[in-house]
C-alpha cells in the first residue's frame, strides 16, 4: 500500500471503532437530583445503539432509585463509566440500587461510588439470624452477565451484600473498593453463586460480613491480591442451607491479605444440610494474616444463631483442598481448625508451610481437627491437627 493511503486507512479504522457516547446529563440528569429516569433513558439508547456505546455518569452527586439496566444489547461491547456518586434512597427500596442483567461484554468502570446509605437499613437487616427475613437492597447486582469487566468503582455502605453475582460467566473484577463498617450486618463484599470463570483481583474490601463469599453452584473462581478487613474473611459457603444447591468446583485464593477479620480463609457448610453435593478443588495459597481470629478453618458444623439441627452431620463432601504458605498473626489460640462432617469426612486435604503466631494470654497456639487426615508438609506453627476438635463448638458467623 502506498504510504499516502495510510492516513485514509487509519481514519477509516477510527470511524469504524468510534464509540457513541450517551452522557446522562444530556438526558436531563443534574447533580443533587434523582437521575433514575435519565439513566433509564440513556441506557435504553446506549443498549440499542448499533455501534459500541458508552454510557457516562460524570462527576457529581446524584440520587438514584432502583435501576434495572437490562440487555441483551445491540451494542457489543457496552461501556458504563460512572465517575459520579450515586446515592440510594434512605428507605429500603427494591432489591438493588443498580441491577445489570443479560449483558454480554459489559465494561463497568470509573472513579464513581455506589452509596447504599446503609445506616438507614442495617437495624432492619436480620437475615443472618433468621431464615425468613426482610430482604434489603444490595448495591450492585449482576445477573446473567458474560465476558465482562468491572474495574475501579467503589461500593459504599450497602444495606445488604455490596455486590451479588448470579448466573455469570467470565467476569473479572479488578481494583474495586468496597467499604462498610465492621458492625454492618450481612454486608458481604462480593457474593458469587451459580457462576463460572469469575476473577476478583487487586481489590480492597472492608465490610461487616464476608469479604468474598463463594456460594453454591460455582466453578472456577479466582481471588488474587485482595486485601480484606475488617469483616468475616474469605469464604466458600455457607453451603447446604437451601435445597437445589449444586457443586462448587475450583476455587483459588492467592496472594491475599486479611487484617483484623473474624476468619481468614474458610469453608463452611451447614449440618443437617438440605442437599448432598460436593465442594472440591479449593486452594488457598500465599496468604498473610494480621490479627485474624480463625485464620484457617473448615467448619462443617456451621450453624450460627442456632438455626439448624447440629446433631445431623453435613452431607456435603469436601475434597481436594490445600492450604499453603499461610503466615502472620492469629488473634486466638486456635489458629487452624479443620472440622469435617462425621458422616462424610474430608478427603485429599493438604496443609503446607503454616507459619502463624499467637501472642495473647490464652495459651499456646493450637490446631484442632475432626474427621480429616490431612497430608502435612513444611513448617507447622501450630502443629497441624495436634488435638481433636470438641464436638458442638459454636461457629462464628
Ligand atoms: C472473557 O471476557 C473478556 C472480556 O470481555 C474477553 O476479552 C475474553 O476473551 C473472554 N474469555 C473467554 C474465554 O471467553
Ligand atoms: C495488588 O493490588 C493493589 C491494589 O489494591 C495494587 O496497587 C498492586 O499493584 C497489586 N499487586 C500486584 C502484584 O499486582
Ligand atoms: C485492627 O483493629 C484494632 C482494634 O479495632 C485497631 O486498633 C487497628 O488499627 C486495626 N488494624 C488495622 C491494620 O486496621
Ligand atoms: C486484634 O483483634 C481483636 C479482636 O478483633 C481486637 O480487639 C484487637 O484490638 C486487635 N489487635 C490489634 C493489635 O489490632
Ligand atoms: C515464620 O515467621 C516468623 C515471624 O514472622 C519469621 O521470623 C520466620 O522466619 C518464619 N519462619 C519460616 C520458616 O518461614
Amino acid at each position: 500500500m502506498g504510504l499516502a493511503l495510510l492516513p485514509f486507512f487509519l481514519l477509516l479504522a477510527s470511524t469504524i471503532e468510534a464509540q457513541s457516547l450517551f452522557d446522562v446529563t444530556r438526558y436531563g440528569a443534574k447533580p443533587n437530583t434523582d437521575i433514575t429516569q435519565a439513566l433509564a433513558n440513556a441506557w435504553k439508547e446506549a443498549c440499542m445503539s448499533t455501534t459500541p456505546s458508552k454510557l457516562l455518569i460524570p462527576k457529581g452527586v446524584y440520587q438514584l432509585s432502583q435501576s434495572y439496566l437490562k440487555g441483551p444489547c445491540k451494542s457489543v461491547p457496552i461501556q458504563v463509566q460512572v465517575d459520579g456518586t450515586l446515592k440510594a434512597p434512605l428507605h429500603p427500596n427494591g432489591d438493588g440500587l443498580v441491577l445489570f442483567a443479560y449483558i454480554d461484554q459489559l465494561m463497568l468502570s470509573g472513579t464513581g461510588v455506589f452509596d447504599g446509605q446503609g445506616k438507614a437499613g442495617w437495624d432492619k437487616n436480620d437475615c443472618h439470624k433468621k431464615k425468613i427475613c426482610t430482604k434489603l437492597p444490595m448495591n450492585l447486582k449482576f445477573s446473567f452477565i458474560t465476558n465482562s469487566i468491572v474495574k475501579d468503582i467503589t461500593s459504599l455502605d450497602s444495606k445488604n451484600f455490596h455486590i451479588n453475582l448470579l448466573g455469570c460467566k467470565n467476569v473479572t473484577f479488578q481494583h474495586v473498593t468496597i467499604s462498610a463498617p465492621e458492625n454492618s450486618p450481612n454486608t458481604d463484599g462480593i457474593h458469587i453463586s451459580s457462576s463460572e470463570q469469575i476473577n476478583i483481583l487487586d481489590s480492597k474490601i472492608s465490610t461487616g460480613d464476608d469479604c468474598v463469599s463463594v456460594g453454591d453452584s460455582n466453578k472456577q473462581v479466582t481471588i488474587t491480591n485482595v486485601t480484606c478487613g475488617p469483616g468475616h474473611g474469605i469464604s466458600v459457603g455457607s453451603l447446604g442451607k437451601y435445597t437445589k444447591e449444586k457443586d462448587v468446583v475450583g476455587v483459588t485464593v492467592k496472594a491475599c491479605k486479611l487484617i483484623n477479620t473474624t476468619n481468614g480463609v474458610r469453608i463452611k457448610t451447614w449440618p443437617d444440610s438440605a442437599g448432598a453435593f460436593i465442594a472440591s478443588d479449593m486452594h488457598f495459597e500465599d496468604i498473610e494474616m494480621q490479627n485474624v481470629s480463625n485464620p484457617v478453618i473448615i467448619d462443617q458444623e456451621y450453624c450460627p444463631w442456632n438455626q439448624c439441627n447440629r446433631k445431623v452431620p453435613s452431607k456435603i463432601k469436601i475434597s481436594k483442598v490445600s492450604f499453603k504458605n499461610i503466615r502472620g498473626t492469629s488473634a486466638t489460640p486456635i489458629a487452624v481448625k479443620l472440622v469435617c462432617s462425621k458422616s462424610i469426612p474430608c478427603e485429599g486435604v493438604e496443609v503446607a508451610d503454616i507459619n502463624l503466631t499467637y501472642s495473647g494470654i490464652r495459651g499456646p497456639i493450637l490446631s484442632e481437627c475432626a474427621n480429616v487426615q490431612p497430608l502435612i508438609t513444611g513448617k507447622q506453627s501450630p502443629q497441624i491437627c495436634a488435638k481433636p476438635a470438641p464436638a458442638g463448638a459454636p461457629s462464628t458467623d
